[in-house]
């Protein structure tokens, strides 16, 4: 599937490598099916021949018993302590080239706050980084154990509350690679989904450009009826959005400063577009089950109103 916004291809699967790291767990499940599979057809082959194969003479117990011994215990220990080693190389590697751009991600009740603090750039749901260079995300939790897993460019790691793991990884190609919360952490996990958007390193550096410059003065009069109903119907209670004019730090909820831009709405719920963010705000629950944001009341001019502006928001 291709993003035409962005004209790049949407990546999911991690038999579909985009990065090393995702390469070398690649190659690691490469070895794993061949050898395990091999050790399966050998069993299979040898339970077929000693259900059905004639009886045969008596054999010596010395070769039984070896059978027993090479078979049984130095065969299995040969192959696991193999795969040990190979994992544990392959581990350290995966964290060793710890340096990076840094970008911090927290997990919420269900969906991602990301943060460049080099930048002081905050978004939500997305991380955009560059290709070829490698970023060191640091991940914490607000609430309980998460899991970001990015099946083509990296492995999984886990947000635990109160501890900081971190997870290096680079884009080898420009691509949307699809990330997934992959610990159950209530009702909405499975739409615990995010998106990261590798792009060439000068489009990398138009994006952060486009984030850090304050968003534009509203001179249309319908964007201007939409902010002040941002502000009017309490969405500023949970929501940020950046703007010279200062409004509240809330991160309950997703920062939505340039809402307009995202490729999806509620971690990868739905497609965004007007239609679908409208849907969201008449009826949070509709869209997403479970998610934590409640209903709102207005009346359909404020819903246009509301739905223009956030949408104006690149
Ligand atoms: Cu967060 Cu599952």
């Amino acid at each position: 599937m291709t993003v035409p916004s962005l004209g790049l291809y949407l990546r999911t699967s991690a038999l579909d490598p985009g990065g090393p790291a995702a390469a070398s767990i690649y190659e690691l499940t490469l070895w794993m099916v061949w050898v395990f599979g091999g050790v399966f057809l050998i069993v299979m082959i040898l339970l077929v021949l000693g259900s059905f194969g004639h009886p045969r003479e008596i054999e010596s117990e010395t070769r039984e018993s070896w059978f027993i011994i090479g078979g049984g215990i130095i065969f299995p220990t040969v192959i696991l302590t193999g795969f040990l080693i190979y994992t544990l190389i392959l581990t350290a590697d995966l964290q060793l080239n710890s340096k990076g751009l840094p970008i911090r991600v927290t997990g919420h009740m269900w969906w991602w706050e990301v943060e460049y603090p080099e930048l002081g750039i905050v978004t939500a749901n997305e991380i955009y980084i560059p290709v070829g260079l490698p970023v060191k995300i640091e991940l914490q939790s607000k609430d309980v154990i998460h899991s970001l897993w990015i099946p083509s460019l990296a492995g999984k790691m886990d947000l635990v509350p109160g501890h900081q793991n971190f997870m290096t990884f680079k884009a080898s190609q420009p691509g949307i690679f699809w990330g997934q919360c992959a610990e159950y952490c209530g009702l909405a996990h499975g739409k615990m989904a995010l998106q990261i958007v590798a792009l060439e390193n000068h489009k990398f550096q138009d994006w952060i450009r486009d984030r850090q410059k304050s968003l534009m003065d509203l001179k249309q009069t319908g964007l201007l009826k939409g902010q002040t109903a941002f502000h009017q119907l309490g969405c500023t209670e949970c929501h940020t959005i950046r703007q010279r004019v200062a409004t509240s730090m809330a991160q309950v909820g997703p920062d939505l400063s340039h809402i307009g831009s995202r490729l999806f709405l509620g971690a990868g719920a739905v497609a965004n577009n007007k239609g679908n963010l409208m849907g969201w705000i008449i009826n949070p629950q509709s869209l997403k089950p479970g998610n934590k944001m409640p209903q709102t009341y207005m009346s359909p001019e404020q819903l246009r109103d509301l739905t223009d502006y956030l949408m104006s928001l690149k």
